[in-house]
């Protein structure tokens, strides 16, 4: 008997209503539309305003979206893992406020947190739930309201970030769909060029460190920059060849949403064809966790059964690695 792989079996997707352009931003910060739209390919992000809303908000809008388009009794998901930077507190978790809200009364749930890797290490450990059989249903969120760690009054960050999620349910499979293969790593030498440095334990929330906007991100742009297209590109390369893949027999390239010129320097670098890389940073900018999610919803109606796709980011930590996946199903 072929042993199950895990096979996304569907998606959901929310940003708020709220749209935070350019212009805006203009009148925020001393910036402007040509500066932002030429370096970083984002004309407009999303922001989730109003008291009270925090990332399960957006996790659990996500969520219900898709129970809604699956017509999915919530009851039957076993496992909900919220990938997510930015949880609505420092415990309890957001995953188990969510699993609550949506139905998922038979479900045990958690966080996961590794920046804007989340999403990526967060299918790796969904899926490994699957294929050891112990699971049937795991539901994976990614989300962010990043705007809550921005300061905006800094204009190289508070033009980047936006506020969203994705969510997919990952489910077994016998016919040799789903995830196939990974590339995931970690350099912790990296987490000086791109952190909030305080409200954790090491640097716990005070006036000091406030006033000093030790709570807000803060990143070494050209490094992180450097290091996000080297990596994304070396860890895809492997995965490809790790697995006997030409680049004719990928269908699509799945990259977290960082900045244009990251993702176009990847597909550059690796001898991909444009026009088979899924990108929406123009849309969304980037909303770290939900960057993936985000693109598997609004590609969705372009994928088809046995697709190839090759995900791959890039974030704090610093996180990074690639994920080969074959799509289960059209719509
Ligand atoms: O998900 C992982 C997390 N983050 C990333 O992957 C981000 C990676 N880094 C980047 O995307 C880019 O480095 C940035 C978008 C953050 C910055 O772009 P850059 O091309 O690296 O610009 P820079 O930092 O070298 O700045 C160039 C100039 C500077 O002025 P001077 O020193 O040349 O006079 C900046 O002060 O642009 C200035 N600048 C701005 N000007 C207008 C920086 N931010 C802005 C702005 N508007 N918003």
């Amino acid at each position: 008997m072929n042993k199950a792989t895990a096979v996304i079996t569907a998606v959901g997707k929310y940003v708020p209503d709220y749209i935070l352009t350019n212009k805006e931003l203009e009148s925020m910060v001393e910036t402007n539309d040509e500066w932002i739209t030429s370096r970083t390919g984002i004309k407009e992000r999303r922001i989730l305003k109003g008291d009270n809303k925090g990332t399960s908000f957006l996790a659990i809008k996500s969520a219900e979206d898709l129970i809604a388009k699956k017509k999915l009794d919530p009851k039957e998901i076993e496992l909900v893992i919220v990938a997510t930077a930015s949880p609505d507190m420092q415990a309890a978790s957001t995953a188990s406020f969510v699993a609550a809200n949506i139905g998922a009364t038979n479900a045990f749930a958690f966080d996961l947190d590794s920046a804007c890797s989340s999403f990526l290490y967060g299918m790796s450990v969904a899926s490994s739930f699957i294929e050891s059989g112990r699971y049937k249903k795991v539901l994976l969120i990614g989300a962010d309201k990043c705007s809550s760690m921005i300061d905006y009054t800094d204009r190289t960050t508070c033009i980047i970030f936006g506020d969203g999620a994705g969510a997919i349910l990952f489910e077994p499979n016998k016919d040799g769909f789903g995830l196939i293969d990974e590339y995931l790593r970690t350099d912790g030498f990296g987490r000086e060029f791109l952190k909030v440095a305080a409200g954790g334990s090491l640097l716990p929330l005070s006036e000091e460190n406030i006033d000093k906007k030790l709570n807000f991100i803060k990143q070494d742009g050209k490094t992180v920059f450097k290091n996000a297209v080297f990596n994304m590109t070396d860890s895809s390369e492997r995965i490809i060849k790790n697995n006997n893949l030409t680049l004719d027999d990928i269908s699509w390239l799945v990259p977290h949403q960082a900045n244009k010129r990251i993702i176009e320097a990847v597909g550059r670098r690796m001898n991909l064809e444009a026009s088979k890389v899924m990108v929406n940073i123009q849309k969304y900018g980037n909303t770290t966790s939900a960057t993936l999610p985000l693109l598997l919803a609004d590609y969705e109606s372009q994928l088809k059964k046995g697709d190839k796709l090759i995900f791959t980011a890039f974030g704090g930590g610093f996180s990074w690695g690639s994920i080969y996946l074959k799509w289960g199903y059209n719509s």
